[in-house]
């Protein structure tokens, strides 16, 4: 028997037990006469004993053996002396009588602790050492819990799991795809999925009425903390069901998995915020409601007083950060650096602060009064020892959308971003559409078989742009958890989105002839959703990035440094797949 128990297992109660353990050497010490080495394994780590005194053989070995060693030990449980409470196995250490060695190992290129010395690139490469590592290993184990309460909750609510193919066509979510030469087929690709959306669909034409899929999904993007070309997606579909049927389980299943995985108790329903009121009061579709903060507009009191800047703006809007009045010269210059870095783009930023008599003191008081200073106060409800930020420009949504990330930079500033509290909320009413310079189209906003709201259904015609899709969002802190829509079950209403979307009616039968032929076949009425599962493990964590929850994740470029992928093809591989690699520099 290689172990009796585990690294984690052993308490005050088991002193005097005869036992045998197997793990990892995470650490030795030599103190006088004694070794202690601390024994790891995924359960824990506990204490071993060599004393020189009682058998000098052994504790020569014991002095030995190097970090990363796999051993077995047999020996006693013995109270510890110098107990360590912050170690569940702290009461007790093992006095060792046996040591086998299982395997020895290199020396590890950074220390398997929680606190590593090991950056980012070595911990990739090396990363099934990195995953030795608590931190790391808990992610992957909420994640195991996770998919586990995701199949109990959605199995309770009559859902059937259905797999279904990666090797498919292409399937429109908006990214590029990843494509696979097919050899059988000269010439031709498989696109691997960007989500099940089209097969899903399918599955309710089916007749199967609630499908759900824990769904590995594709996609060539760039990379950012929340996305990785190859992710996980808790993939869902209904049949005979409106937008509050999907948003009420969906919410059932978020409160639900937020009660088993954290201990929290999400009582209230969900706000839900039209697309139009996040874009106007927090200037993203995915807004962080952990604190306030929002935007207040300023047009009807700062322009025309004479300050260019504003006199020509399209836009001027503000946020009001409650007691941060102390805020440095050098600190403000900070944030209007901040603001100005090219990925924001703003030009400038004016502040002002409310002073403990109540005056408004501001950084363009040249231009304006104290009584407009005090109407501009009042728009925000500030109070002296609050400070004021304004940005202007002259295309709204893009001033909008740089205010939004001064907003998130001050709530992280002042400590507003607090990763044990959850704000969640549904951004409902998305346009249907939004205009591609880069395509010089309309571009559907969720994806083409998304359904436009009924009563919008005669703009179609006249004035797209103002449709608006029946489609939500699942937002919380800030991330965008899931989302989906009510869908188009008619081939005609169908045909037409393809239409306004610059599909010939070739194309559209071309790239989606089955599934409109599929609909002409009885159709029921359905929607769904798709919530991230690596999202949504990050956001229970609390980690900053989705990477920290996958085993073995890419790096911003894409890349596996581990298994050095992607790499080349040799000839006769080339070959067979009918490919020629052309790279032009
Ligand atoms: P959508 O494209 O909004 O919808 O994706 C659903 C959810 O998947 C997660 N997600 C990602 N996670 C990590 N890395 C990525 N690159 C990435 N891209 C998306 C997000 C997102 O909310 N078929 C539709 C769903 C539907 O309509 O039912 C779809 O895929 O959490």
């Amino acid at each position: 028997m290689y172990r009796t128990h585990t690294c984690g297992e052993l308490r005050i109660s088991d002193v005097n037990k005869q036992v045998t353990l197997a793990g990892w050497v995470q650490r030795s010490r030599k103190m006088g006469g004694m070794t202690f080495i601390d024994l790891r394994d995924r359960y824990g780590i506990t204490q071993l004993v060599f004393n020189e005194e009682v058998n000098a053989d052994l504790c020569e070995q014991a002095n030995h053996l190097g970090r990363e060693y796999v051993i077995q030990v047999k020996g006693t449980v013995n109270e510890r002396y110098s107990k360590n409470a912050n170690m569940p196995t702290g009461d007790i250490e093992i006095i060792v009588s046996e040591l086998s060695v299982l395997n020895t190992a290199q020396t590890p290129p950074f220390t398997i602790e929680d606190n590593t010395d090991g950056g980012d690139d070595i911990r990739m490469k090396y990363r099934y050492l990195d995953l030795r590592r608590n931190a790391v290993r808990k992610n992957l184990e909420l994640r195991h819990k996770m998919t586990i309460e995701v199949r109990k909750y959605l199995d309770s609510q009559g859902f059937i799991e259905v797999e279904t193919p990666l090797l498919i066509g292409s399937t429109p979510e908006g990214a590029r795809d990843f494509v696979v030469p097919s050899r059988m087929n000269p010439g031709q690709f498989y696109a691997l999925p960007q989500s099940p959306q089209t097969l899903k669909q399918l599955l309710m034409v089916s007749g199967f009425d609630r499908y759900f899929q824990i769904a590995k999904c594709f996609r060539d993007e760039d990379l950012r903390a929340d996305r990785q070309p190859e992710f996980t997606q808790i993939d869902c579909e209904m049949s005979f069901v409106e937008q509050d049927d999907v948003i009420n389980l969906f919410e059932g299943m978020a409160k639900y998995l937020f009660k088993e995985l954290r201990g929290v108790e999400l009582t209230e329903p969900f706000q839900r915020m039209p697309w139009s009121e996040a874009m106007k009061y927090y200037g993203s579709d995915k807004p962080d409601l952990r604190f306030g903060m929002k935007f207040v507009e300023l047009m009807d009191i700062l322009k025309g007083h004479g300050f260019s800047v504003f006199d020509n703006a399209a836009y001027i809007g503000g946020i009001c950060a409650e007691g941060a009045a102390h805020y440095t010269r050098k600190q403000l210059d900070a944030l209007t650096e901040f603001v100005k870095k090219p990925q924001i783009g703003a030009k400038g930023m004016v502040y002002a602060r409310v002073e403990a008599d109540g005056n408004v003191k501001s950084s363009v008081d040249k231009f304006y009064s104290q009584d407009v200073l005090q109407k501009m106060k009042e728009a925000f409800g500030a109070k002296p020892g609050d400070l004021i930020l304004i940005l202007s420009g002259d295309d709204a949504m893009k001033t909008r959308k740089q205010l939004c990330e001064l907003r998130l930079e001050m709530g992280n500033q002042l400590g507003l971003r607090d990763k044990n509290k959850f704000a969640l909320l549904w951004v409902v009413d998305f346009p249907m559409f939004e205009w591609s310079d880069e395509e010089n189209r309309l571009m559907a906003m969720h994806h083409p078989f998304t359904h436009p709201k009924d009563e919008d259904i005669p703009l179609l015609d006249t004035n797209p742009e103002a449709v608006r899709a029946d489609a939500y969002d699942m937002v919380c802190n800030g991330v965008e958890l899931g989302g989906g829509s009510i869908r188009i079950h008619d081939a005609q209403l169908q045909a037409k989105m393809f239409e306004i979307l610059g599909f010939t009616p070739e194309k559209a039968q071309e790239q989606f002839g089955f599934l409109m032929n599929a609909f002409k076949f009885g159709a029921p009425p359905h929607g769904g959703l798709a919530y991230g599962l690596d999202r949504w493990v990050s956001i229970l964590a609390g980690l900053d990035s989705i990477r920290d929850c996958i085993a073995f994740p890419k790096n911003n470029s894409g890349r596996d440094v581990m298994l050095d992928a992607p790499g080349c093809l040799d000839q006769k591989q080339l070959d067979e797949l009918h490919l020629i690699v052309d790279i032009k520099e």
